[in-house]
């Protein structure tokens, strides 16, 4: 089984270079003592909103709505769900749940819900999904009802002019949903009332459809984690970001 995924941000492409700065005030940091992790989901709350404006020295984009050039799912029977001009709404809902850092072995653990993410933009799917032979194209609306979204990460420590900085190694993804609706107009090209009735199918059938498709989104929704995370450590000092 082949499974890729693409995904691209329109922004990412702006800034190369890491230029290091002194941690925004909008991120609070917390000491590495046993309440680290209540005071990181604390402080998530207040860093979130600010981060999701987007932040040009930190090269974060503004993530409300999140933009993405392109992304391209592979589903693990056969079919490829293309998207481009994607608009993801949602994130300003998000709320994390858990934090839980390791500063022996340094890892961490963060777990987020979103309760209600849509994904719009424009797609092409080609292949076979459940019974149907699908060739179609048009506007795309996918909404993701009440997700668990959990990122794991490593991380190590960089020296760059004198100073330490934290990189990641080694992350993973994973997430649970409660409910997906697909809106996916002309989906059998051409047909408007087969469409339809293709789409009631898949959303009757989401979480077979969920499990098609998981692979391939876990490692899309890493590479947008990764993207955030990876652009935000590299730049602050670690120990402005966690105290002793
Ligand atoms: C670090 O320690 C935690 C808690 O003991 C454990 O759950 C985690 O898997 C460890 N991670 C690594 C990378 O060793
Ligand atoms: C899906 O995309 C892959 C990679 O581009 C390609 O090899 C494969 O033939 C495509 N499958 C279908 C059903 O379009
Ligand atoms: C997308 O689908 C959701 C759920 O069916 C619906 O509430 C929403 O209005 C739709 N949005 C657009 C822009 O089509
Ligand atoms: C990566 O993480 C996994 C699971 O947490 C762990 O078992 C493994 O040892 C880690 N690998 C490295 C190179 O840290």
């Amino acid at each position: 089984m082949t499974t890729m995924s693409r995904v691209f941000f329109l922004c990412s492409s702006l800034v190369l270079s890491v230029i290091a700065i002194h941690k925004p005030s909008y991120i609070v940091p917390c000491h590495k003592t046993p309440d680290f992790n209540e005071c990181a989901v604390k402080n998530a709350k207040i860093a979130i909103p600010h981060l999701l404006e987007g932040d040009r020295r930190l090269s974060v984009p503004p993530m409300n709505p999140l933009k993405l050039e392109l992304l391209d799912l592979q589903g693990a029977t056969n079919f490829n769900l293309s998207m481009k001009n994607i608009e993801i709404y949602g994130l300003d809902g998000l709320e994390v749940l858990k934090f839980v850092a390791n500063f022996d072995n340094m890892s961490a653990v963060s777990v987020s819900t979103v309760p209600r993410l849509l994904i719009l933009g424009e797609y092409t799917i080609t292949g076979n999904l459940l019974l149907f032979s699908l060739n179609g194209h048009g506007p795309l609306n996918i909404t993701l009802l009440n997700g668990i979204y959990e990122y794991n990460f490593d991380w190590t420590l960089e020296k760059r002019d004198g100073e330490e900085y934290a990189k990641l190694i080694n992350t993973s993804f994973d997430y649970k949903l409660k409910d997906v609706s697909f809106d996916l107009p002309n989906i059998i090209s051409g047909d408007k009332i087969l469409s339809k009735a293709v789409n009631k199918i898949l959303n009757e059938n989401w979480e077979i459809v969920n499990e098609d498709l998981r692979e391939s989104l876990t490692k899309s929704l890493l590479a947008i984690y990764n993207d955030i995370f990876g652009k935000i450590f590299p730049k602050i000092p670690y120990k402005e970001l966690f105290l002793d």
